[in-house]
C-alpha cells in the first residue's frame, strides 16, 4: 500500500523525468497557472447530434445497501461502506434514446433516495424527499423511470443526510452515451472523492461545527476511484477520454495533464467547443471531460490536482503499442445537446445572494480570514447547538431534512426564459447546483470565462455569476453542493408552474 507521502515523492519525480510541463520548472515552485482561462470559443459551433431510433430499457434493481471495503490499503483494516448496488461507486452505461426504470430497494439502516444529478428528467423521479417524493424507509423501493433527454457524464447520489450518505460511498455514476463523432480509443472514468477515516477503519464525523461553517470538512484519505491514484495502460497514440467526476463532498479539484496533450470536451456532460487543458477548477458535483493524445509507447501521462500544495497525481496512464501511429491532435467536437437555448432579450431577471445566516456564528465570522485565531474563539463560543450557518436571499433551510417545507425562493413559469444574478457574500467558495436544468453561465465579475453550458456552477468568495435557462415545470432544488452547507443552510427550491 502506498503511502500518502510515497505517492506524493512519486509524482514529483514522474514530473521531474516527465515530458516539458509545470513540474520541471523553476526549482520547486509549481508556475501559476490559470484557472478556467478564456482560451474557448463559444458553445455554438457543435455539429447536430443524428437522430437516434429506438432505445432499449434498462431494467434496474439497485439495493442500497451496506458493504465492507478496504479504504485504508489492502493490509488495513476495513470500512462498512454504502452502495447503490453490489459494488461501490458503480458506473453504469446507456444509450441517448434509452429509458431507464430502476427499482431502488432501500436495506441500508436509514431511509433515502436516489437523485439523478444533472439529467433534466420529469419533476416526479428527481428523487428528493418531501419535495418530489416521500423518503424510501428502510425495507421499502421506489421505482424511478425516465428517459435521459441528454448525453453526458452524470451521477446519482441520495438527497438525504447527504453529507454521512454520500460520505460512505452512496453514489454512483450515469453515462449517456452517443455524444461522440469520432469515437474515443479509450474511456476512463474517473471518480474523485476523499474518505473521512479513522485509523481502524471507523468513520470520523463527517460533518463538524468547524467545517460546516466554513470551507467544509476534509477527508483524511485522499482518492480516486477508491483507491490513492487511478493507473491504467491505454493504446499508444490513442485518444483517451476522461470523464472526471468531482464526488468529494468539500474538496475543489485543479486539473490539468502533464506529458501529453488535452482538451476539454465536455463540462458537467456538456459538450464544449474543444479548447486545451491548461487547468481547470471544480468543485464538489461538477464534471469534466477531456480528450487526450496518448504519448508513443512506453511513455506515460499523468492527470494531476494542482489545487493542492504538492500537485497529487488523480491517475496515471501508460502507453502500450497499438495500431495507430503518431499523427496530429485534431480532436472533433462532441455533438451537440438539446438544451434549450434561453432568449435574454425577454428574460427576467432575478437576484440570489449566498450568505452566512442572519446572526449564525458563520456570519459573525465571515469577515476573518480564515486562519485568524479570532475565529476558532468565536465559532466555540457561537456554534453550541446551532446548525443553521448559511441563507440564500436571507432565507435558511430549516433543520438538515425536508419535511418542513420552506416556501420557495422564487415561483417561476415554465417555458419562460430567467437570468439569474447570483452573488456570493461570503469569504468561501459556494458550488451552486439547480436541479433538473442546464443553464448557461454567461457572466463572472473575477474571471474571464468561457460561455459554456453546466448544472453547478463555482462561485468563488464575493463572486458575481450570471445564469441563464428555460424554466421546466416542478418543484426543483437550488443549493450549494458543499455537502454540510446545503444541510446547513444553504439550500432552496424553486416552484416553476
Ligand atoms: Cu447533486 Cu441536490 O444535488
Ligand atoms: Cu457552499
Amino acid at each position: 500500500m502506498l503511502t500518502r507521502r510515497a505517492v506524493l515523492g512519486r509524482a514529483v519525480l514522474g514530473g521531474a523525468i516527465g515530458a516539458a510541463g509545470a513540474l520541471t520548472l523553476a526549482g520547486g515552485v509549481w508556475p501559476a497557472r490559470s484557472s478556467n482561462a478564456a482560451t474557448a470559443r463559444a458553445v455554438q459551433s457543435l455539429p447536430p447530434r443524428p437522430p437516434h431510433s429506438g432505445g432499449r430499457l434498462h431494467d434496474w434493481t439497485i439495493v442500497a445497501q451496506e458493504g465492507r471495503a478496504r479504504l485504508l490499503g489492502e493490509d488495513k483494516p476495513a470500512s462498512t461502506v454504502w452502495t447503490f448496488g453490489d459494488t461501490l461507486m458503480p458506473v453504469r452505461r446507456v444509450r441517448i434514446g434509452d429509458s431507464i426504470r430502476a427499482t431502488m430497494i432501500n436495506r441500508l439502516p436509514d431511509h433515502t433516495s436516489m437523485h439523478w444529478h444533472g439529467l433534466r428528467i420529469p419533476n416526479a423521479m428527481d428523487g428528493v424527499p418531501y419535495v418530489t417524493q416521500l423518503p424510501v424507509q428502510t425495507g421499502e423501493r421506489f421505482v424511478y423511470s425516465f428517459t435521459p433527454p441528454d448525453t453526458g457524464t452524470f451521477f446519482f447520489h441520495p438527497h438525504c443526510n447527504e453529507a454521512g450518505q454520500v460520505g460512505r460511498g452512496l453514489a454512483g455514476v450515469l453515462i449517456v452515451e452517443g455524444d461522440e463523432q469520432r469515437a474515443s480509443d479509450a474511456d476512463h472514468v474517473m471518480v474523485i472523492k476523499d474518505w473521512r477515516l479513522a485509523p481502524d477503519g471507523g468513520w470520523l464525523d463527517f460533518e463538524t461545527p468547524e467545517g460546516a461553517s466554513r470551507a467544509g470538512t476534509f477527508g483524511t484519505v485522499r482518492a480516486v476511484n477508491a483507491g490513492p491514484t487511478v493507473t491504467a495502460d491505454v493504446p499508444a497514440h490513442g485518444d483517451i477520454r476522461l470523464r472526471l467526476l468531482n464526488l468529494d463532498g468539500t474538496r475543489q479539484i485543479e486539473a490539468g495533464v502533464d506529458g501529453a496533450d488535452a482538451v476539454v470536451i465536455a463540462i458537467d456532460g456538456n459538450p464544449i467547443d474543444p479548447f486545451p487543458l491548461h487547468t481547470w477548477r471544480f468543485a464538489p458535483a461538477m464534471r469534466l471531460d477531456i480528450l487526450v493524445r496518448a504519448p508513443a509507447a512506453g511513455q506515460s501521462f499523468t492527470v494531476y490536482d494542482y489545487f493542492a500544495a504538492e500537485p497529487y497525481p488523480l491517475g496515471r496512464f501508460a502507453s502500450v503499442p497499438s495500431s495507430k501511429s503518431a499523427r496530429p491532435f485534431e480532436p472533433a467536437p462532441l455533438y451537440a445537446s438539446d438544451i434549450p437555448r434561453a432568449d435574454l432579450a425577454t428574460a427576467e431577471r432575478l437576484p440570489f445572494e449566498f450568505s452566512a445566516a442572519p446572526g449564525s456564528p458563520a456570519a459573525a465570522v465571515s469577515d476573518l480570514p480564515d486562519d485568524d485565531p479570532l475565529k476558532d474563539v468565536l465559532l466555540d463560543s457561537l456554534c453550541v447547538g446551532s446548525r443553521t450557518f448559511w441563507a440564500i436571499n436571507r432565507q435558511t433551510w430549516p433543520g438538515g431534512d425536508h419535511r418542513n417545507l420552506p416556501p420557495p425562493l422564487a415561483r417561476l413559469t415554465a417555458g419562460r426564459s430567467y437570468i439569474f444574478e447570483m452573488v456570493n457574500s461570503t469569504p468561501h467558495p459556494h458550488p451552486i447546483h439547480l436541479h433538473g436544468h442546464t443553464f448557461e453561465v454567461l457572466s463572472s465579475s473575477r474571471q474571464k470565462l468561457p460561455r459554456f453550458l453546466a448544472d453547478t456552477v463555482l462561485m468563488q468568495p464575493r463572486e458575481r455569476i450570471e445564469i441563464t435557462f428555460v424554466a421546466a415545470p416542478g418543484n426543483w432544488m437550488f443549493h450549494c453542493h458543499v455537502l454540510e452547507h446545503l444541510e446547513t443552510g444553504m439550500m432552496g427550491w424553486l416552484k416553476v408552474t
